[in-house]
């Protein structure tokens, strides 16, 4: 393949393949971003692992560990699909170790209560699910592919955190004061997901051209805001912000845009729980050495029993 045949297929909205020809720029982008949302996955399971042990009921508990699990799950596609692209997973795992590879700064928040666990999850989950629904349709056929058994996942997701904050929302007033305070510490950091705005992201443009990205960072916060207000409502929760309406000549919310600053902030590592984060990633890969190592012995193996 030739580049005017990946110019064709990118312009008829068909699906780029690990064994065809593509710019470097194009592999590299997507590595990038793959790498970034594999990461956010796995450090995407800290703030819910953390209140494992202090879910209220039996039910709460198995439902928050399936969903850490999914999270596992869904950074482990993704790493395979950066390596159908000639990346190295142990190479991508000593870039998020060593802070030159980023994931999503939402993680970089502490879950203080029980309703952070529900907030985050709805509101979080929800933004996955808007920006990961739209990817289901990027040019890269194995990300996509990946990407619709994930959003399905995410839906569970972000559907059980709203459950968990209905709960909460008929509840006593101690628990309906947590929920309320739980959406206030959640709603920026949820906005913030979808990055900087299109006049100040570095790949939107690019990323956009190739159809790796389907929609932009601000349409997709966009889609997001008018989803959740309803939502909103019917938790009987006042999403924070003073600004907050809806714009009849739009047909959207207008609302206050997520503090770029502080994103950039939190990315640059000084949220407010980056340090611990990334402390427990590390620890947890040196402690998980062993069953690497044996699960290669277990592979050469078989591969020696099958050549033999
Ligand atoms: N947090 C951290 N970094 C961010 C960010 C955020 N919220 N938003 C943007 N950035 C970074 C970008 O990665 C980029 O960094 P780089 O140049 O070093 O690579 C820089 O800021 C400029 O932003 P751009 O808009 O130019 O970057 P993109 O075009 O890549 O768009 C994105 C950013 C919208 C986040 C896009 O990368 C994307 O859609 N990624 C895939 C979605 C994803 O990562 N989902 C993970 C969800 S986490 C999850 O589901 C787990 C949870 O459920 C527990």
């Amino acid at each position: 393949m030739s580049i005017s045949a990946f110019d064709a297929l990118i312009a008829a909205d068909q699906k780029i393949e690990n064994k065809d020809w593509m710019p470097d720029g194009y592999r590299e982008s997507l590595i990038r971003q793959i790498a970034q949302h594999a990461h956010s996955e796995i450090m995407g399971m800290q703030p819910e692992a953390a209140w494992i042990s202090r879910a209220p009921s039996l039910a709460r508990k198995a439902v928050l560990i399936a969903k850490v699990q999914d999270e596992a799950g869904h950074g482990l596609y993704l790493y395979a699909v950066a390596e159908t692209l000639g990346a190295r997973r142990e190479d991508l795992l000593d870039a998020l170790h060593e802070g030159r590879q980023k994931y999503l700064s939402f993680i970089n928040y502490p879950t203080l209560t029980w309703a952070d666990v529900g907030a985050l999850a709805w509101l979080t989950d929800g933004a996955a699910v808007v920006n990961q629904v739209s990817l289901c349709r990027t040019s890269y056929g194995p990300y996509g592919r990946a990407l619709v058994r994930i959003c399905r996942e995410e839906s569970f997701h972000h559907r059980q955190g709203f459950d968990l904050l209905h709960t909460l929302s008929r509840g006593t007033p101690a628990q309906r004061r947590s929920l309320q305070e739980a959406v206030d510490r959640w709603w920026q950091p949820a906005l913030a997901m979808f990055g900087p705005p299109d006049s100040r992201s570095t790949h939107s443009a690019s990323s956009m051209a190739w159809r790796i990205k389907r929609a932009g960072n601000d349409e997709l916060r966009q889609r997001f805001v008018d989803l959740c207000v309803p939502q909103a409502e019917a938790l009987g929760v006042r999403l924070p912000d003073p600004a907050l309406r809806w714009n009849p000549e739009r047909g959207h919310h207008d609302f206050t845009p997520p503090d770029y600053d502080e994103l950039m902030r939190v990315v640059a590592g000084h949220g407010p729980r980056n340090r611990q984060r990334l402390a427990h990633r590390r620890r947890a890969h040196e402690e998980g050495a062993w069953v690497r190592e044996a699960a290669a012995v277990h592979a050469a193996k078989q591969a020696a029993k099958q050549a033999a």
